[in-house]
């Protein structure tokens, strides 16, 4: 696998590619890749003939108090789990390549709405931070396909409306999420938990199975959420939201409805921020 930090570099390998008539699949990530990074490969692997890679930790989607100075940099380790998934190529620039004008005078996007709810709402330009660098990114790789987990359920939507609406040429493919055998939902931020702390983090997917079951039967999505929000605080999370959306664009559902719904949790364990979500159809 070939290790490019620049845009020509990038430019030049990809133009190899399509004089050969060859489709490009692309995986963006923040690093320190794990099982479920690498599951995004084997999809986007198995739909295009050349599959890039993305290593880069985007300041624009960090707010002043959150963690861009921890967060884990594990470049030569994040190599050889991308060679090992037959990754063709992995872009790893610095920031001064993807904001030459700098990360604060960079050109901002801005998705309306989506972004202003859930995450949106506990960190103020998260998603600006993160449509823009995607989009950056897709006018470097300018694939044909791009892969994106369904564990960050929020960003998935923005980036579907964001290509939606600039009419990008790019086709989006969400994947399931990749879960530990108890249920954790795998994340690089999960090894910030303390042994204590990661033995009760699986009580997150465990509660939006048990949203789940309770909606199904009937009971009204606000009561489910109040539930399940107590739930949490009863085991030392701090929750941020516990919410039941609908799954297209995460609007509240209409009383009654059944369909297309997703329940939504963030809170907090310690010092870590989890976030997770489960579909109900
Ligand atoms: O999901 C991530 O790792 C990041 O938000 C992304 C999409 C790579 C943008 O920085």
């Amino acid at each position: 696998m070939q290790t490019v930090q620049d845009a020509p570099a990038l430019r030049a390998a990809i133009r190899g590619w399509r004089s050969k008539g060859q489709t490009v699949g692309f995986v963006p990530t923040m690093g320190n890749l794990h099982a479920g990074h690498q599951s995004l490969i084997r999809l986007a692997r198995a739909r295009t003939d050349r599959v890039v890679a993305s290593v880069f930790v985007n300041p624009t989607q960090f707010g002043p108090n959150e963690d861009f100075d921890r967060y884990p940099r594990t470049l030569v380790q994040d190599q050889a789990a991308l060679t090992a998934e037959n990754c063709d190529l992995l872009f790893a620039p610095d920031v001064a390549t993807m904001y030459p004008f700098g990360a604060q005078r960079s050109v901002s996007l801005h998705v309306p709405q989506i972004t202003e709810i859930l995450d949106g709402a506990h960190r103020p330009g998260h998603f600006d931070g993160v449509a823009t660098v995607v989009c950056k990114l897709f006018n470097l790789v300018q694939p044909d396909v791009a892969v994106f987990g369904q564990k960050d359920f929020q960003q998935l939507k923005v980036i579907e409306r964001l290509v939606r609406d600039l009419s990008l040429p790019v086709k989006v493919i969400s994947a399931p999420t990749f879960r530990a055998d108890d249920g954790l939902a795998l994340s690089s931020r999960n090894q910030y938990l303390s042994a204590a702390e990661r033995a009760r983090a699986p009580l997150i997917h465990d509660t939006l199975r048990r949203m789940r079951e309770l909606a199904g039967q009937g009971h009204p999505w606000q009561v489910v959420e109040q539930m399940a929000a107590s739930r949490l605080a009863r085991a030392g999370f701090l929750p941020d939201y516990t919410v039941i959306r609908c799954a297209e664009d995460l609007a509240e559902p209409a009383e009654g409805q059944r369909d297309g719904l997703v329940a939504l949790i963030a809170a907090r364990l310690g010092h870590t921020r989890l976030i997770d979500n489960l579909l109900f159809d």
